[in-house]
């Protein structure tokens, strides 16, 4: 296969676009239609590095009421839309990011040709995060799957997991006593359970915010045809950009920050050598009850028994 080649301008031709840049500016320069899936985590306006401490929730509907028009203009019918959002935290309270995504990118439907729908509400849940005092901590994000109108591409054999119980029988009806389950292996269902990039992670970087590979390469598996079309807008260390590459896809992205861009580059150039570092999508397995880490501290156990009272 020809080796891909990395532009920095758009052109439909290209098989990589890294764009270093606002996303806004790129966006009126792709072809209408002519995008299969638009995967991508915005900005949450939550004051990190690559954010004006100005910004705010209002900042973030604006931004995305600002690209909207031109997200549903480059897409084709047909296509995806994946968009991955968490919680705006604000002292007093936490607003879910995804009820204003939904409410923005649903709000033209009935003037449209082809409606904005939404397909799943995806939990992507992991086990580590800050720890909280005052609430619950926080150990999911979501991405909500919406399609370009009703008929659209979505292959389920690409992305099936295997079952717990493979051998499971078929209790009741006509399949009684025969295998219940897919040879090909289970529906990963609407909850994903896939570790996120913290400091240990094989594929993390100094970006502060980076999802894992296996988001955007499960959902470019189930949704994008062979060579066909990824664009993520706020690319940040180019996560999409890699996976693109692993799923034989071309790639459009778009990065504000030159340091980010940088890290960006570096990681998709290594992926089109076939250098990708990045953590398989397999299942998280159950801890090693064997490691140190997993054993509970002396010091715990004696707090843990004078708060039941037992000295
Ligand atoms: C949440 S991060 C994305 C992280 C990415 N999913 C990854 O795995 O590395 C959002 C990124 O959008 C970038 N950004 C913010 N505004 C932008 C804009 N108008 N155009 C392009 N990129 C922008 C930020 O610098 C940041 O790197």
């Amino acid at each position: 296969m020809k080796k891909m080649k990395i532009y920095r301008n758009y052109r439909k031709s290209n098989s990589i676009t890294l764009f270093n840049g606002d996303s806004k500016k790129l966006l009126k320069k792709i072809e209408s239609e002519s995008v299969d899936l638009i995967i991508t985590s915005p900005p949450y306006c939550m004051k990190k590095a690559y954010e004006d401490p100005k910004d705010d929730i209002r900042t973030f509907r604006q931004q995305h009421i600002d690209i909207f028009k031109d997200i549903y203009r480059v897409l084709k019918p047909g296509g995806s839309i994946c968009w991955q959002v968490g919680y705006h935290v604000t002292n007093i309270c936490l607003i879910p990011l995804d009820y204003i995504v939904y409410d923005i990118f649903t709000s033209e439907n009935d003037d449209l040709e082809y409606p904005i729908l939404l397909r799943n509400r995806v939990i992507w849940t992991f086990g580590h995060g800050l720890n909280s005092t005052q609430r619950f901590s926080g150990r999911h994000e979501t991405v909500l799957w919406f399609t370009k109108g009703s008929d659209y591409n979505f292959d389920l054999d690409k992305v099936r997991v295997p079952q717990k119980y493979p051998g499971k029988l078929s209790y009741k009806g006509p399949n009684k006593g025969n295998l219940s389950g897919n040879p090909l292996g289970k529906n990963p269902s609407d909850v994903w359970e896939i570790p996120n990039v913290k400091a240990n992670h094989i594929e993390k970087t100094e970006h502060p915010c980076q999802f894992p590979v296996a988001i955007p390469q499960r959902f470019i598996k189930a949704l994008v045809p062979e060579g066909g079309v990824v664009f993520d807008p706020f690319m940040g260390s180019g996560t999409t950009g890699v996976a693109s590459i692993l799923e034989n896809c071309k790639f459009i992205g778009a990065e504000i920050l030159t340091e980010y861009y940088s890290i960006a580059t570096h990681r998709i150039k290594n992926a089109i050598n076939g250098n990708s570092v990045f953590r398989p999508d397999i299942p998280v397995l159950e801890p090693n009850p064997n490691m140190s880490v997993s054993k509970l501290p002396e010091e715990f156990e004696k707090i843990r028994r004078i708060k039941n009272g037992e000295y």
